[in-house]
């Protein structure tokens, strides 16, 4: 009996080295994406598809990500007193994404890897399935992507984990799944995922983009590894491996998620999405691209 989703967890304590110098002082999830930070398209894709209590575990530098999420009723006073009606919603709208998740953060403890902090906020959920998102995917799509994980776990009862296809050569940048079989609507069964093979032994062309079902057995499997961790080739516990403990023997899914995807993880993948969602401002749009031909047209370098 499957039971309903309404906890996610986001894991926000990791150093963003691919980003370096850009994160020596701002987390990578406080990069601006658009006009809000990359960790605050998470946010309003968990509370869009009905989640009511997000746990952000962060490590000790990450202050700034409470900071942004807090409400600041002193500012927004502030603004309403001078006439600035609009920045005074927008400041107010931020600070009601804490109330309508529930956000509550907890700081990471134990060795490192991504197993980690699911650990760790799973102490307090109990006997729930939850979500969990990488804050450095942006996504635009119709119907958000936690709702379509969240579909996928109401039809199968059992974990899912977020796919979206991919170019061969980028399989070494991700979890590739052995996809078993495809029941339509890009529901398909897997029984393992491939942590980031060369692209001649990648089992699929999809790639797994961070954004998971997890249920108690997957828990139980990441306890089962934190028994082990020293024995892990790089002393980490990775949800992967509880992923595939898990699927060797137990019924798993992917959800080929519909919608557009931007990783923002690497420096270049950044670039592409804040480049995109400039693109797409219906304010500034039109005279970025203007600017982007007028850059990349004959004579433009010269
Ligand atoms: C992690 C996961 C990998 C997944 C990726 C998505 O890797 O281990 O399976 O494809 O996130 O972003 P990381 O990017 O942390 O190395």
């Amino acid at each position: 009996m499957s039971k309903t989703i309404r906890r996610a967890v986001i894991p926000a304590a990791g150093l963003g080295s691919r980003l370096l110098p850009l994160t020596k002082a701002t987390p990578k999830e406080m990069l601006p994406v658009g006009d809000k930070p990359v960790i605050e398209h998470t946010v309003r894709e968990l509370v869009a598809s009905g989640i009511t209590d997000i746990t952000i575990v962060v490590s000790g530098d990450k202050s700034l990500i409470q900071d942004h999420f807090r409400p600041n009723p002193a500012l927004v006073a502030q603004l309403r007193k001078e006439g600035k009606t609009a920045y005074a919603d927008a400041v107010e709208e931020v600070g009601e994404l804490s109330r309508s998740g529930h956000i509550t953060y907890l700081h990471q403890h134990g060795p490192y890897g991504n197993g980690t902090p699911v650990l760790n906020a799973a102490r307090n959920f109990g006997d729930e399935p939850i979500l969990v998102l990488w804050p450095d995917d942006v996504f635009v799509a119709g119907v958000p992507r936690a709702q379509q994980l969240i579909r996928a776990y109401e039809a199968t009862s059992c974990p899912v984990l977020a796919l979206m296809p991919m170019a061969a050569n980028d399989s070494q940048r991700y979890g590739v799944p052995v996809v078993k079989e495809d029941f339509g609507d890009g529901l398909l069964r897997i029984t393992g995922l491939v942590e980031k093979p060369n692209p001649r032994d990648a089992p699929s062309g999809y790639a797994a983009i961070g954004g998971y079902v997890v249920t108690p057995d997957i828990i139980d499997e990441l306890r089962e590894q934190t028994k082990r961790w020293y024995e892990h080739r790089t002393g980490e516990i990775y949800l992967t491996d509880a992923i595939n403990a898990y699927a060797g023997s137990r019924a798993m899914y992917g959800q080929v998620i519909q919608g557009k995807w931007y990783d923002t993880g690497n420096p270049l993948t950044y670039l592409i999405a804040q480049f995109a969602a400039a693109l797409a401002n219906p304010e500034y749009g039109p005279r970025l691209h203007e600017l982007a031909r007028e850059l990349g047209g004959p004579g433009a370098s010269e």
